[in-house]
């Protein structure tokens, strides 16, 4: 957990913080003392979230907007940067879950995951940029256990965290000499919305779906959410182009 006012005077952007564990690492943020601009797609829940970190004691923007766009994720920015004032940190948070058979994922279904999951996060960074170079700042991507191992019905989604794994590693790498700062947490499964995908999957086969199975059960949200905000706060200098797994243990074997 950051220490309380470790984040005082500082201010972050948070995607996918209308629920799960985007809403979890706002108000975590929050009460560490940062400025907030969060954003998603679900407007409703999203202003809930900001009346929430208000309710802290911080400043927090609602900004409600369908990341699958490059300009709205410039657009996004502009508006943190116009609302705080300044920005410090990134989290990438926001994700699309399409469990389904691969021979009947439809290209919009694809291009959604690919677009959310690891377009959104580029754009998201190439327009913070030249704050969190000025700031010394702090970009954490949130990817899954689901980047470092095959999974059944998961082809676009594992594709998508691969790829933000080795986004943040080349950006760790490009950005050495310079201050700010790079890192990837890799949750395992969450009892959020997200999970709740797996509804739609028609006829899985339970030998495949096990293989991904958690044998110590579910994360914490909290947890993660903790992990997150930690990587955002300068405690965490020494994290630079690192993946933490908070699996209980799926990547284990
Ligand atoms: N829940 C899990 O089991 C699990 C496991 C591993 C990794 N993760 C990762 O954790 C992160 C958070 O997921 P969660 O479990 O809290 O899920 P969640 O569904 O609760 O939250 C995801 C948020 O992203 C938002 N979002 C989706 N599409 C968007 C778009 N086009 N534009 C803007 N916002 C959009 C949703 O509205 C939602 O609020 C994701 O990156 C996910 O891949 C989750």
């Amino acid at each position: 957990m950051p220490a309380p006012s470790s984040m005082h005077g500082k201010a972050a952007l948070i995607t996918g913080a209308a629920a799960g564990l985007g809403r979890a690492t706002a108000l975590t943020l929050a009460r560490a003392g940062a400025d907030v601009c969060l954003v998603d797609i679900n407007a409703g829940a999203l202003e809930k979230t900001a009346q929430e970190c208000r309710d802290i004691g911080v400043h927090a923007l609602a900004y409600a907007t369908d990341l699958s766009s490059a300009d709205n994720c410039r657009a996004a920015v502009t508006a943190a940067l116009e609302s705080c004032g300044r920005l410090d940190a990134l989290c990438n948070i926001a994700a699309v879950f399409i469990p389904c058979h691969s021979a009947e994922m439809n290209d919009i279904q694809w291009e959604k995951t690919l677009a959310v999951n690891l377009s959104a996060p580029f754009y998201l960074i190439q327009a913070a940029l030249p704050q969190l170079l000025a700031n010394k700042g702090a970009v954490v991507n949130v990817t899954s256990c689901a980047a470092h191992m095959g999974q059944a019905y998961l082809a676009g989604y594992t594709a998508s965290k691969a790829a933000l794994t080795h986004l943040t590693k080349s950006l760790a790498m490009e950005y050495m000499h310079q201050g700010i700062r790079f890192n990837c947490v890799a949750p395992g499964g969450m009892m959020t919305e997200l999970a709740q995908g797996f509804r739609n999957l028609r006829n899985p086969d339970p030998e495949l779906l096990k293989r991904y199975s958690p044998l110590r059960g579910l994360v914490e949200i909290e947890h993660v959410a903790e992990m997150v905000a930690f990587l955002a706060t300068d405690a965490a200098a020494g994290y630079h182009g690192a993946v933490i797994n908070i699996d209980n243990g799926i990547t284990a074997g």
